[in-house]
C-alpha cells in the first residue's frame, strides 16, 4: 500500500483509498460530501513523536497544546488523554479545558486580551501561568490575585522583533525598569517564564534559532534587572507533522538545546506550545467536484468559508475517485463561495480526466481551518472521527447546529 500526502493513515491500494483502516467509499455510503474527517491515531502519533523527541533532547520539557489550532471537544479530549497540557487564549477555551479535566498545573493561559473575568478564573482555578503581552496588565493581575489571596505565576511574552509585530514586550529600558518595579511592589505575582512565538509553518532551523536568540537576549536583560526567569517557552510554529519529519524536529530541538547550552543559560523547564504539528495532518476534507471549465478549473463544494487559506495550512488535493491516476496535470481549484476570489489552488498537479461528481480529498486541514472559518451561509459539514475501523460522528450540523465554544458560565 502506498501512503498519500506523507501520512501513514492515508493509503491507497490500486484505486481503493483508505482513511486509517476504512475505505473512503464505505464512509461515503453513510455520509454525503463535504465531510471533514479526523484521524485519531494520527493525532496520538504526532503527540508521541513530539513528546519523545523533546524528552530525548531536553531535561524536562513541557508540551502545551495550543487549543486555538482546533478546539473541537473530541479533539481536545484525545490531546488530554495523551497527558500533555493546554495553552489557552480565552475564557471559553478555559471552560473547555477545565470541563475536560486538564490538570490546572498543565494549563497556561493569556494573550493580548486579558479581561478581568478571564484573569480571575485563571487565578481561582490555580492556572499554572498567565501569559502577559502588555506590561500594564501586570498590576491588574496582581490586584485580582491579591483579592483572592493567591500568588500567580506569570509568563512574559517577548516581542520577536520580526517585521513590525506588535505582540509582546520589546523589553526597552523603560519596560525593564517597570518590570523590576512590579517585581518589588506587586507581591501577588511572580515572574517565572518568558515566551517568544516566532512565526507559523517554520520549516527552517534558522527561524527557531532566531527565536532562541531573542529569548536568550530577554533572559539576560531581565537578569540584569534582577528578574530571574526560570522557564523558557519557545511557543509553537511547527509545520504539520507530514511536512516536518521527525529528523527535522530532532534537528530543531538539538539546535535549540545547543544554543541554550552554549550561552550558559540556566533554566528549569523548557516549554513548547505546538498546535498545527499535533492536529494539522489529522484532518482531511472529502469534497466533490461540482463544476469544471474547459481551461481546467474545477469547482469544489467547499471553499475558503470552511477551508480558508488564512489558516496557512499545507493543503494538498487528490482525486479520490481516480486515486490511481497520475496527478501531473495542472489544474486550478475554486471553492463554493460565489466570488472569483474563492481560489483554493492555482495550477495544482491533479489528474487528467476530471468529471463532475469526482470526490476530492484535501489533506492537512486539521489546524486553524475551523478556527478561521466564517459564517458564509452554507450548511456546515459533518465531522467524523475515525480510529482503526471505528467511525463516530463528532459534529452533526443538524444536531449540533454550530461548533463554536460555549461561554464560561457566570
Ligand atoms: C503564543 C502562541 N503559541 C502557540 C501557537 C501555536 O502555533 P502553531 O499552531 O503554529 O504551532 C501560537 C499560534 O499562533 C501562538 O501565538
Amino acid at each position: 500500500m502506498k501512503h498519500i500526502s506523507g501520512n501513514r493513515y492515508l493509503r491507497k491500494q490500486g484505486n481503493i483509498l483508505y482513511l486509517d483502516n476504512i475505505e473512503v467509499e464505505k464512509i461515503l455510503k453513510s455520509s454525503k460530501t463535504p465531510l471533514l474527517v479526523f484521524l485519531e491515531a494520527r493525532i496520538r502519533d504526532n503527540i508521541r513523536t513530539f513528546k519523545s523527541v523533546a524528552e530525548r533532547i531536553f531535561k524536562s520539557p513541557s508540551v502545551f497544546y495550543s487549543f486555538k489550532a482546533n478546539y473541537l471537544n473530541d479533539i481536545c479530549k484525545i490531546i488530554k488523554s495523551e497527558g500533555i497540557g493546554a495553552e489557552l487564549v480565552s475564557l471559553p477555551e478555559l471552560h473547555l479545558a477545565l470541563s475536560l479535566g486538564f490538570p490546572t498545573n498543565k494549563i497556561i493561559a493569556g494573550g493580548p486580551y486579558l479581561d478581568n473575568k478571564f484573569i480571575e478564573q485563571c487565578i481561582i482555578n490555580n492556572i499554572e501561568e498567565i501569559v502577559v503581552h502588555t506590561i500594564k496588565d501586570i498590576e491588574r493581575i496582581n490586584e485580582i490575585a491579591k483579592n483572592h489571596n493567591k500568588i500567580q505565576n506569570l509568563c512574559l511574552r517577548i516581542n520577536s522583533q520580526k517585521y513590525d509585530t506588535k505582540l509582546g514586550t520589546k523589553l526597552l529600558v523603560q519596560e525593564l525598569k517597570q518590570i523590576k518595579l512590579y517585581q518589588r511592589k506587586c507581591t501577588n505575582i511572580q515572574f517565572r517564564t518568558i515566551l517568544s512565538h516566532y512565526s507559523t509553518q517554520m520549516n527552517n532551523v534558522n527561524q527557531f534559532s532566531k527565536n532562541a536568540e531573542i529569548l536568550i537576549d530577554a533572559f539576560n536583560k531581565l537578569y540584569n534587572y534582577d528578574v530571574e526567569i526560570k522557564n523558557i517557552n519557545f511557543g509553537g510554529g511547527f509545520p504539520e507533522a507530514a511536512i516536518m519529519p521527525k529528523s527535522q524536529l530532532e534537528l530543531v530541538f538539538s539546535r535549540l538545546h545547543k544554543i541554550l547550552n552554549d550561552e550558559g543559560i540556566e533554566y528549569e523547564k523548557i516549554y513548547f506550545e505546538p498546535g498545527r504539528f499535533l492536529v494539522g495532518d489529522a484532518g482531511i476534507f472529502i469534497t466533490e467536484i461540482v463544476n469544471k471549465t474547459e481551461d481546467r478549473w474545477i469547482f469544489l463544494n467547499v471553499g475558503n468559508n470552511i477551508c480558508p487559506k488564512f489558516s496557512r495550512s499545507s493543503f494538498r488535493f487528490y482525486n479520490a475517485s481516480k486515486i490511481d491516476h497520475p496527478h501531473k496535470y495542472k489544474t486550478s481549484i475554486a471553492g463554493i463561495i460565489p466570488t472569483d476570489q474563492d481560489v483554493l489552488a492555482k495550477n495544482y498537479f491533479f489528474n487528467n480526466d476530471i468529471e463532475i461528481g469526482d470526490k476530492v480529498l484535501i489533506t492537512n486541514v486539521g489546524a486553524y481551518t475551523l478556527t478561521f472559518s466564517n459564517r458564509f451561509p452554507y450548511e456546515l459539514p459533518s465531522i467524523l472521527l475515525v480510529n482503526g475501523l471505528k467511525i463516530s460522528k463528532i459534529f452533526d450540523p443538524k444536531r449540533d447546529h454550530d461548533f463554536s465554544l460555549k461561554p464560561f458560565p457566570s
